[in-house]
């Protein structure tokens, strides 16, 4: 079996299942070349991604969590400033409790009436015409407001945000030159007017508590806030977009299941919603880096060696799921790892699932007789798996009264 997580080919029509499944039986730690890096350590079983992910003692989140090393990559070199996803504890602690608060469980489950809102706007939008990109139309749609709700910003500014992280994402080989630095610096400009606009009329909402809270006694300054902006914005983006589209494919491509969820969606959303986390996990990897020699699964790590934890392999891991390969929405327990774990462990996860929700109720219980056209576009990136376009076609309905 040919071998190559790292070349974004190898994603182009979904994870390789296939490799992460010959590494797990015959390499769970695996030396993987890469063509403008040293190499690094591909880690594709459950009980090893664990451990390396709560491991931060061992496993460092600096310099980067992305596989190629900041000054190779322009888009994430910031000055010596960085986001939190890429500091360890204490300093990320200390970061991560500014904004805690905002992403508790009960405080998302409040947010449930308006994020139902939201998403029968979404589906109202396109309900009447029968068809649409299911991608950029709905799926891409609710994140993006979800975001600017939180931060305090109009909703189709938020659109316009989350259109360029996607360039931001997109591999330089493919696109045009600095268009993913370029997109930064965008981000950064619509920042600093954000950071005005509150500075000027603070409101109740997370922008104004991120330009009020204290790190050390010291508010943080506006690079530090452009940083965290840029990481919200990023981080719940395609996302959660991915996970609402692959879902879609998943379950369109497993009727039978289909049916099951919708005879009473109410109750069977949250165990099907874990299983679609499980099954199309939207992140691929993260990065962390050794801080010191050691052993995992029997292979000699050195110091300053790059360790890549494998989300959508751990997440089929037979060890640890029974029938992996099988789309199970019932499944208990589902101790899926889509979210990570450990000091890093997705924020917004609870927001997520509340997201995830809203838009699938909308679109199955809406959208009759939906059905995808023709092959989806599947996004070549070996960061985040997902289609990058996909057109569906439904029974033509009315908008909602509301
Ligand atoms: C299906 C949707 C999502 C998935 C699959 C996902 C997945 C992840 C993963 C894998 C990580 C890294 C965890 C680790 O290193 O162990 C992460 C971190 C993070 N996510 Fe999410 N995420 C989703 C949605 C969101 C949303 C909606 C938000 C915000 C509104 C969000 C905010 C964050 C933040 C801020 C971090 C960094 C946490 C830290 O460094 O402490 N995510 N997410």
């Amino acid at each position: 079996m040919k071998i190559d997580l790292y070349s974004p080919q190898s994603y182009a029509s979904g994870h390789p299942f296939a490799q992460y499944k010959w590494l797990r039986e015959n390499a769970p730690v695996f030396w993987q070349e890469e063509p403008n890096g040293k190499g690094y350590w591909a880690v594709t079983r459950y009980k090893d991604v664990w451990d390396v992910d709560r491991g931060f003692q061992a496993y460092s989140s600096e310099p980067t969590i992305m596989i190629q090393d900041p000054a190779a990559n322009e888009a994430l070199g910031f000055g010596g400033y960085k986001m939190m996803l890429m500091m360890d504890p204490p300093q990320h602690t200390a970061y991560r409790k500014l904004i805690r608060s905002e992403f508790t469980q009960p405080l998302a489950a409040g947010r449930t009436p308006r994020m139902n809102v939201l998403a029968r706007q979404i589906v109202d939008e396109v309900i009447e015409r029968g068809e649409c990109d299911f991608v950029s139309q709905i799926a891409g749609e609710m994140p993006s407001y979800v975001i600017a709700e939180l931060l305090g910003i109009p909703l189709d500014d938020g659109r316009e945000l989350y259109k360029l992280t996607e360039i931001i994402h997109t591999a330089p080989e493919v696109q045009v030159a600095n268009a993913g630095g370029m997109a930064v610096l965008k981000m950064f400009e619509y920042g600093r007017g954000v950071i005005e606009e509150k500075r000027a009329r603070p409101k109740d909402d997370l922008a104004t508590k991120l330009l009020q809270a204290e790190v050390d006694g010291k508010r943080l300054d506006d690079i530090e806030f452009l940083l965290f902006f840029l990481l919200l914005i990023d981080a719940g983006g395609d996302t959660t977009r991915n996970l609402l589209s692959s879902g879609l494919v998943a379950l369109l491509g497993n009727r039978d299941q289909l049916a099951w969820l919708k005879a009473d969606i109410a109750h069977r959303l949250p165990s099907a919603r874990e299983e679609l986390l499980r099954f199309t996990t939207p992140v691929v990897y993260m990065r962390r880096t050794a801080k010191r020699d050691t052993v995992l699964a029997g292979e000699e790590i050195k110091e300053g060696d790059k360790v890549v934890m494998y989300f959508g392999s751990a997440n089929r891991d037979p060890e640890k799921f029974d029938r992996p390969d099988q789309l199970d929405l019932s499944r208990a327990p589902n101790e899926h790892i889509a979210f990570g774990t450990g000091p890093h462990g997705c924020l917004g996860q609870h927001i997520a699932r509340i997201e995830i929700d809203a838009i699938l109720q909308e679109v199955l219980m809406r959208l009759h007789g939906l059905e995808i056209v023709g092959a989806p576009e599947w996004l070549a990136s070996n960061f985040i798996s997902g289609p990058k376009q996909m057109n569906v076609r439904f029974t033509p309905g009315r908008r909602s009264a509301a």
